[in-house]
Parts: C-alpha cells; structure tokens; sequence
C-alpha cells in the first residue's frame, strides 16, 4: 500500500524524539508499508539531504539498541523528504499538493505536531488546497485546545472539513502496550468480570510519576501544568480503561461510546470537593538521581512567579451501578520519586478474619505500565513456618499470612523490543484503525471535567511547594488518608 506522511512540524521536538524513532522501528520491523514517503515541513530552509542529516544526527540520541546502523539509516532515509512551508499561506499548500500529485499515494496522512494554537489554521488550509479527499487522514496531537471552548472550536473547524472517521486524535498512552493488555484482561477473559465493581474493589489508584523535570520544555509547559499535560488526556483515558463497561465489539464506535459513558458518570465538583479532593504541587529545588536539581521556577523558560502545577492528585468516582462509591484517586507529576506508571485495584479485605493477616493489606492486582509492563497480584499466603505458637500461654489458631504475588512481566513474557506506542499508533494511522483514538465528544467531555479545576485554581493562591526528588506536597497523602487508605508502595 502506497503512503505519504505529511509531518507538520518536521523539525520539532516530537518528530524527533518520538515519531522519527517510531517510524524507524516500523520500518526495521518491516511492518512500515514500503512504498511510503515521509515528508517533513518547517519553515526552515532545508533541501532534502540536509533534512535527512538532521534526522540522521539527532538519531545519534536514540538508546542502543534501538539506533539505526549506518546502513539501515540510509535505506530508512530513501522515505524522507522535505518541504518548506509557511503555514500561513495558501501558495505553500498548493506546492505541496504539487508534491503529493506526484505519486498519488492511497493514503495520505498529515500529522499535525505543531504549536496548538495552529490546528485550525492548518486543517482550514488543507482543505482550501483540496487536500482533505477521502485518502487523507489528518493526526492531531494533545494539547487540543486549553479548555473546553478552545477545544470545541478546533472539532467545529474540524468537522467543517473532515470526516470524524478521517480524524485520528493521539493518546499516546493508548497505544502503551500495557494499556492495551488492561483491555485484554478485562475483555478477552471471564476472570475478573464478576469482581471488577463496587462489591469488591475497595478504592483504584492511578500514578503517573516522572523523575524528569521539564526539561528543555519550560515556557511550552508553563501555558500548560500537569492538569492539561496529563490528567485531561492520558489519566482519563486510563480511568476510562477501567471504568468503562465491555463494549459490543472491537470497533472504534463501540469502544468509544463506552468511554464517553465513563467521562460523563465522573463526579462533578462542587466547592467542597474542590477543595478536598483536588491537590495541586510546584516543585522546589531537591535531589534527583543524587544530584542537586533547580526547582520548577529556576527552569529555562518559566516565569520566577510561575503558579503553574507541576504534580497534581485527584479523587473522583464513577457514578454509576458498578462503581458508585468507589474512590479513583489519580496522582501525577515531575521531578516525583521516580519515573513510574501504575494501576492499582485494591480488593476489600475478607469479610471475617480466620487468620492473621498483616495490618493494611489486602488482595491488589497492579497492572504496570512503566518502566516495566506487566501485572503483579498480590495474594496473601502462608508463607511462615506453621508450628503452633504459643504466646504467654495461650495458644494461638491464628494462623499468620504473608503477603505474596504472582508477577506476569510482559517484557519477558513477549520480549522487551515489543511495539512501542508511537510506532503502534501510526501503523494504525496508516492502516486506518481509529480504536486507539480519541472521538471529540470524549474529548470534550473530558475538558467539561477539568474545566471546575481550572477555574477554580486561576482564581485562588499558588501550588503547594514539594522537593524535587519526592512524592508530592502532604496533602496528597493527607487527601487519601481521610478515606482510611494510603497511596500503594512507591517504587
Ligand atoms: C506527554 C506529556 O504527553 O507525555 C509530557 O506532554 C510527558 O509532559 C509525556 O513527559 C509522558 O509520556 P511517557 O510515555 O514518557 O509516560
């Protein structure tokens, strides 16, 4: 199958950080169709062969294993191509429909990975060149828009041009092959249907933890904070993945409406829970892989009286029959403890205590999305010697348990070189498969959500401060003890 994959933003951070190594690895793994062409656009003034040793020297980043030989670089570079472009002016649409004419390709991808406030202007334009057929398929990434009427705006000028079934909105925590096991678990087997609800699960926790600070991305994430940045997006599409219920089918339609079901049940703020179930952190100075690292407003690009959130906790419900009453506490943020990503089920604790059991522990499945991918279920064993003890006397039938867990690591189980998300999301691209994407009314569904956040912490003081290093300001765990638990084990 033939393709041309228009990257607007061709010289950007992402493409060459995230999507450049993505399509190499679909191209080494032979899964990249072959007649393709990829064709990067900036502003900047490149021909093609300096394009192509950009792409090649910032290769030289990638890790090991996962860096091109000289040899295959070059076989790889044979798609790249380049094209300048002003996005604002129509007469740089039309020499790139030139180009695209020139092989009228089946399918013809435009990833949008420029600044946000361009989307519109881009997709109008497209269109206006004629280049929204039916062939084309139009990628846009987070951030869309920076609340829910900014966001609306970009899906109405959308909706204009394009078909929802040619839009493919990235979550690139969608494609985390550990997000598309949870799905897997949950649908491709009996086992925990009967106890996924409120009956059984006493509270879930999501943790999406960076050791990383802002890095080189400080006036970009100053606009943003972790709300926008993670907890609008990727955690929600995570509570989504859990809450939703099992869809007729695997097609897009399907899955997606039972997401949006899961958006919608989200408990809504009000001025109490805003309150006590809202936390919002800044990072100060502190220590981080045993070195002194600055603090949030010490970073390039960041005001010094910056109130934008670096670390944010949440606690919400699904206000529905399976989950009413069950608390979902979502936590995020950079320069945290470490870089981890989990999901944690907490079972309720037996109904009636034969044996001993050590205080706080209970039955849990953890699914881990990074740095390892798997799922641990703790369980609760004899693992101690069972001679009867005697204490002061008294002899004691109280047996006591240990805790214990079945580990299924999936990088050994299907090895570590698995499909990246990145590289799984465009072959879906290309392919056309949208179940890994975002439809617009989940998207704004979940802006609707956040939007009480954002008003509510633009109006009032600043974030509380946390070291660089730790888990976040107390009130983070202070928010969950209320509710008599603890954030799980931090790793
Ligand atoms: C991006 C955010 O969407 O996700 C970044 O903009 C964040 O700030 C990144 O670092 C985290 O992705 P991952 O896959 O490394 O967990």
């Amino acid at each position: 199958m033939s393709f041309d994959l228009v990257l607007f933003g061709g010289t950007g951070d992402l493409a060459w950080r995230k999507l450049m190594p993505a399509l190499f690895q679909a191209f080494r793994h032979g899964s990249l169709p072959a007649e393709g062409r990829i064709i990067g656009v900036s502003r900047e003034d490149l021909t093609e062969d300096a394009y192509r040793e950009l792409i090649r020297s910032r290769f030289k980043a990638v890790e090991g294993a996962k860096r091109p030989s000289e040899e295959e670089f070059k076989k790889f570079s044979e798609m790249l191509t380049f094209q300048r472009m002003d996005l604002s002016k129509p007469s740089d649409y039309a020499q790139l429909a030139d180009l695209l004419k020139t092989r009228n390709a089946e399918t013809v991808v435009m990833y949008v990975a420029t600044a946000p406030s361009l989307f519109t202007q881009v997709v109008e334009q497209i269109a206006a060149a004629g280049l929204n057929g039916p062939q084309t398929r139009v990628v846009l990434e987070k951030p869309l828009g920076h609340d829910l009427a900014s966001n609306q705006a970009i899906n109405a000028a959308v909706r204009k041009v394009l078909h929802e079934n040619q839009v493919f909105r990235i979550d690139h925590y969608l494609g985390k092959p550990s997000v598309q096991n949870l799905f897997a678990l949950r649908f491709g087997n009996s086992l925990f249907e009967p106890i996924w609800r409120r009956e059984h699960i006493a509270n879930i926790q999501i943790t999406i933890a960076e050791d990383l600070g802002v890095e080189k991305r400080g006036a970009f994430y100053d606009q943003t904070g972790a709300l926008r940045d993670m907890v609008q997006n990727h955690a929600l599409q995570l509570v989504c993945a859990i809450g939703m219920e099992p869809p007729i089918n695997a097609h897009a339609d399907a899955i997606r409406d039972e997401k949006l079901k899961v958006l919608r049940s989200l408990k809504r703020w009000t001025p109490e829970t805003l309150g006590l179930h809202a936390i919002r952190g800044q990072y100060t100075a502190g220590t981080a892989y045993g070195e002194r690292v600055p603090g949030y407003k010490e970073e390039a690009g960041v005001p010094p009286d910056s109130r934008t959130e670096t670390f944010v906790a949440l606690r919400t419900e699904i206000e529905n029959w399976r989950w009413a009453g069950v608390p979902i506490y979502i936590r995020t943020g950079k320069r945290l403890g470490s870089r981890d990503a989990r999901i944690e089920m907490n079972f309720r604790p037996a109904p009636h205590a034969i044996f001993r059991t050590p205080v706080g522990v209970a039955n849990k499945l953890v699914i881990n999305l990074q740095p390892k991918d798997g799922l641990e279920l703790h369980l609760l064993a004899q693992a101690q010697d069972q001679r009867v003890t005697i204490k002061g006397g008294v002899r004691s039938d109280m047996v006591p348990l240990a805790p214990v867990q079945l580990d299924l690591d999936f990088d050994k189980r299907f090895g570590a070189e698995r499909v990246g998300a990145y590289e799984r999301l465009l072959l879906d691209v290309i392919a056309g498969r949208l179940n890994l994407f975002v439809r617009s009314d989940e998207q704004e569904e979940a802006w609707r959500w956040v939007e009480p956040l954002i008003d509510s912490w633009g109006a009032d003081g600043a974030p509380r401060p946390y070291a660089a290093g730790t888990w976040g300001p107390s009130a983070s765990s202070a928010m969950i003890a209320r509710d008599g638990f603890a954030w799980g084990e931090e790793q």
